[in-house]
């Protein structure tokens, strides 16, 4: 992760949302000739008075990109999410990236998210149809799981 975000990876708005522990059966690693070559985790966050899942870390060693090691993560784990309690994904990431998987922007919704943040980062994915159309108007605040 320090290779692929630097060291300063902590200090960014995002890990605010990240005091806990990610959710287990959605942590996922790529490993070849016994090193890993690429990792994805998932935490659970607060949207409004909702649970959803937030996508992140992501992160793949900058030797093995573009070879489809990415795209296999995160199918895979929407794939298994799809199975879960939740019915939206978040990611703050690469606004060109994750389009491609099928993430939506999430700036019409009015997110307040806790520190600075490029609007355009801001990215849905739906796990059940129709979830942001469900949603509330905004501000929806983002925020970590109380407690
Ligand atoms: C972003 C990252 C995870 C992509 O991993 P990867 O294994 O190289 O990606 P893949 O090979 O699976 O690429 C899948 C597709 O996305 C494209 N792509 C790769 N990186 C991209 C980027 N930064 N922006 C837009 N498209 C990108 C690829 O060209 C490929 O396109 P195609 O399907 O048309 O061929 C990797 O570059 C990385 O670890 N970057 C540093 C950390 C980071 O930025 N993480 C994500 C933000 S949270």
């Amino acid at each position: 992760m320090a290779e692929a975000f630097g060291p300063k990876r902590h200090s960014r708005s995002v890990w605010q949302l990240r005091p806990g522990s990610p959710v287990a059966d959605l942590c996922l690693v790529i490993r070849s000739e016994g090193e890993t070559v690429g990792s994805l985790r998932f935490w659970e966050v607060m949207l409004g008075a909702q649970r959803i899942l937030l996508l992140g870390p992501l992160a793949v060693r900058p030797g093995e990109r573009g070879r489809g090691f990415g795209r296999d993560l995160i199918t895979a784990a929407l794939d298994r999410a799809k199975g879960g309690p939740w019915s939206l994904v978040l990611v703050s990431g690469e606004v060109d990236y994750y389009p491609k998987f099928g993430f939506v922007p999430a700036a019409p919704h009015g997110l307040d998210w806790p520190g600075f943040i490029e609007p355009e980062r801001l990215q849905f994915f739906e796990l059940q149809d129709g979830a942001l159309a469900a949603l509330p108007p905004g501000p929806l605040a983002v925020r970590a799981l109380p407690g």
